[in-house]
């Protein structure tokens, strides 16, 4: 129930911390430790290489996951798009271990690759996914739970982040058991995240004001970052289409000047993100680019790295966790720009919560 909320989206984006410290809860044991089921944890131990299989909102968190699992346990990971899989198969290796990331575990183009890998294969599947007993849970050999709680929004928000935080916790811990040494403590740096989110749900004012001088008359937006900058930024410009129905696309800070920097113009919005300090040097250099060709930047930067003009800071956040946090301003400036549009924000058109044909 939505209660005295005006859209269940914004009900489910105030959720978020809650769904992270639920997850940090639900995912530790009696010692108060991070871990992840015993069969699960072999599965990914015994695999040579890990393949995510998502579509949407889950495929943008498929793409962070690749980073936590390589970097986290050293084990390689491809991502695909579910509808792409199954009908142009890469070479696999010889001990896959197929991932599948679904909020509504019944996305008919991840099912179809589900089939196809383990029965017709005999490869093994894991699937993280929202729903007990969904589809996907009930055919694949593993199951993770994002214990987010009923997403009815078309538009997928405390999903993502629940995503983003299993799959984080599910490459710490196969990284400790593999015998990787980490120089911070995951469950201590999730529970910062958390209280990072709940900062972005107190400062909805501002992120309502820029929403409104960035987009209000906007006919289309770009969003940019580097690193995993970047996947968060697929994913802002996909809640702001599906939602405002302003064209906006996600782009490496770095690619645009290959071509698209060709449709910048007096006033273009451009949303960048800096949370990546490596590169952060990269973006700016980025932003000045189009900034020189008439956009309208608005830099979102995390603290510690933040300088003069920047529009936005999200709190300290440990760097491979900055998409829990980062993403949330996406998501609110989104939902406010559809809102001065007048959109149905919880069931925007053409659009189903989960898509049952292939
Ligand atoms: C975006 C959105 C979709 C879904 C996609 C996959 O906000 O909701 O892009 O993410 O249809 O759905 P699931 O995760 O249920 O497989």
């Amino acid at each position: 129930e939505k209660g005295t909320y005006p859209h269940y989206m914004l009900k489910e984006m105030d959720e978020q911390p809650s769904v992270v410290r639920k997850i940090i809860q639900e995912y530790s044991n009696g010692d108060d430790e991070l871990t992840i089921d015993d069969n699960i944890l072999e599965a990914l131990k015994q695999a040579d290489r890990l393949y995510i299989i998502a579509a949407g909102t889950s495929y943008h968190a498929g793409l962070i996951g690749k980073q936590y699992f390589e970097k986290m346990a050293g084990i390689p990971v491809e991502v695909h798009i579910s509808s792409e899989f199954g009908y142009n198969m890469p070479l696999l290796s010889e001990k896959p271990l197929f991932i599948f990331i679904s909020q509504s575990g019944e996305t008919a183009d991840s099912r179809q690759v589900l089939v196809k890998v383990k029965e017709e294969m005999g490869h093994p599947a894991l699937t993280i996914t929202n729903v007990p007993g969904s589809t996907l849970s009930r055919e694949a050999d593993y199951t993770l739970l994002l214990h987010a709680g009923p997403e009815i929004a078309v538009a997928s928000t405390k999903a993502y982040v629940a995503q983003v935080a299993v799959l984080s916790i599910a490459a710490y811990v196969a990284g400790k058991s593999l015998g990787k040494e980490f120089d911070f403590d995951l469950k201590q740096e999730l529970g910062i995240a958390a209280n990072g989110i709940q900062t972005m749900i107190d400062r909805k004012d501002e992120l309502e004001q820029i929403a409104e001088d960035y987009l209000k008359i906007a006919r289309n937006a770009f969003f940019i970052g580097r690193n995993l900058d970047f996947y968060v930024s697929l994913e802002g410009a996909l809640k702001l289409k599906e939602i405002s129905y302003i064209q906006a696309e996600g782009f490496a800070g770095g690619e645009l000047k290959h071509g698209t920097i060709a449709l910048i113009e007096d006033g273009t919005p451009v949303f960048a993100l800096v949370t990546q300090e490596h590169v952060s040097l990269n973006i700016r250099g980025n932003v000045k680019e189009v900034v020189a060709r008439g956009a309208d930047a608005c830099i979102i930067s995390m603290q510690g790295m933040e300088e003069e003009g920047d529009r936005f800071v999200i709190p300290t956040t440990h760097p491979l966790l900055t998409p829990l946090v980062s993403v949330v301003p996406l998501q609110l400036i989104s939902y406010y720009a559809a809102l001065h549009r007048r959109c149905d924000v919880d069931k925007p058109r053409n659009l189903a919560k989960s898509v049952t044909v292939e």
